[in-house]
């Protein structure tokens, strides 16, 4: 994927009871008081303007949001169901204004979409899971039901623009091609996540960060800022900047992109805590960028002292290190023997270019002989003034 740092945006009702995205099915709610909450949203200090500065300020390059989540509320002017955003004391469609944003600033804009769908009564799907209590099961009408989704989905991706992504949630394990062939006849240009109704063009690990060096087929992770929730909650427990960043850098070293979720509140704005994290998180995107995105796997693989885990990229004939968890030491040393000659390493933490020593240290060739073995060492590190980083280190050759 070209694009490699995304918003994720879970916002819908449940941001007024801000507990959980599903606390319809979580929490001990009457399904008609849920629904209920849509005579409730009214985000009056909603700014997409102010959600895309944001993002694109952090280094991400677009934004996934959620236009129905499993309570099946629509976030947009559908014309499918009253259970929409026209239909609340808001009464505008803000998909429209954030795609607005999106294209005005030049950020691309990709859609969530739940397969489950708490308010519809014929989607109950007994293959699938995230379902509703089965609350309508003697009604399941798959074939009604996809009728709708084909129907929401030609609104989706004819009235708001060029759509990046398109992410389909919670597998509902019936294969139709049909759905992502209408997907792609309406968005010529769209990727599809693995989610929906066939196998689509991308992978989605969600909060996890897989082994390994390299993805093997395209990739986007997502995770969130806290750990409980993706939808606003009051009392969210936030993951550390330095357990994200370090997630982040993994996942893009391994070739994938990463969306990285907030939850906006109830009136429309971003949480200051998790406004903070995205700002920490952006001033070290920032500056790794050039590492992090669209590089190559390198062409060979070094062996380094000290033992920390590291991913090596290489881009335009820089090599860039990828020290996910940093690193214990203040030196680098590239122990190979056959290693190429580095004339330059550059911390991109900090812009600063770090000294090279080159020596020889003995070494024993067999019981009477021992010859020098030569090295090159990435020194004077400064790791301590780094310590939530992920360390990259950018090397040119001779
Ligand atoms: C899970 C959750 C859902 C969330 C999604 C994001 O599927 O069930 O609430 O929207 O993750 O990937």
């Amino acid at each position: 994927m070209q694009n490699r740092f995304g918003l994720f945006i879970h916002w819908g009702l449940y941001a007024i009871p801000a507990v959980h995205e599903q606390v319809l099915a979580r929490g001990d709610w009457n399904h008609d008081d849920y629904e209920a909450l849509m005579h409730r949203f009214d985000p009056i200090r909603y700014d997409p303007e102010a959600w895309v500065r944001m993002a694109r300020d952090c280094g991400m390059s677009y934004l996934c949001f959620t236009t129905k989540h499993h309570d099946g509320f629509c976030m947009w002017d559908t014309g499918q169901t009253d259970y929409n955003i026209m239909n609340t004391p808001y009464g505008k469609d803000v998909l429209k204004l954030l795609a607005d944003a999106c294209h005005k600033y030049g950020m691309k804009l990709s859609l969530y979409y739940s397969n489950p769908d708490w308010h519809h009564p014929n989607a109950y799907n007994a293959l699938s899971t995230h379902q509703w209590k089965a609350k309508y099961p003697e009604l399941t009408d798959m074939d009604a039901y996809i009728a709708f989704v084909k129907a929401q989905v030609t609104e989706l991706l004819t009235n708001y623009g060029e759509i990046y992504t398109f992410f389909w949630d919670i597998p509902p394990h019936i294969e139709d091609k049909s759905i992502n062939e209408l997907v792609r006849a309406l968005q010529p240009n769209i990727l599809i996540n693995n989610r929906g109704f066939d196998a689509g063009d991308f992978a989605t690990p969600e909060r996890s960060v897989p082994d390994g060096d390299r993805f093997p087929t395209m990739t986007e992770a997502c995770q969130s800022v806290g750990e409980n929730s993706w939808g606003y909650r009051a009392e969210e427990d936030y993951f550390s900047a330095r357990h994200l960043m370090q997630s982040i850098d993994k996942i893009m070293a391994m070739g994938g992109s990463y969306l990285l979720n907030v939850g906006p509140m109830a009136d429309g704005t971003i949480p200051t805590r998790s406004e903070q994290l995205l700002c920490r998180i952006g001033t070290w995107y920032n500056r790794t960028q050039i590492a992090l995105e669209n590089t190559a796997p390198a062409a060979r693989t070094y062996s380094l002292s000290g033992g920390m885990p590291h991913i090596a990229v290489e881009k335009n004939g820089v090599t860039y290190f990828h020290f996910y968890r940093g690193l214990n030491s203040t030196a680098v040393t590239l122990l190979d023997d056959d290693i190429p000659k580095p004339c330059r390493a550059v911390l991109l933490n900090s812009g600063e270019t770090l000294p090279i020593r080159h020596g020889t240290l003995p070494s024993k060739v067999d019981a009477d002989t021992v010859a020098r073995k030569q090295y090159y060492s990435i020194r004077e590190i400064p790791v301590d003034e780094y310590p939530a980083e992920p360390l990259v280190i950018a090397v040119e050759w001779a």
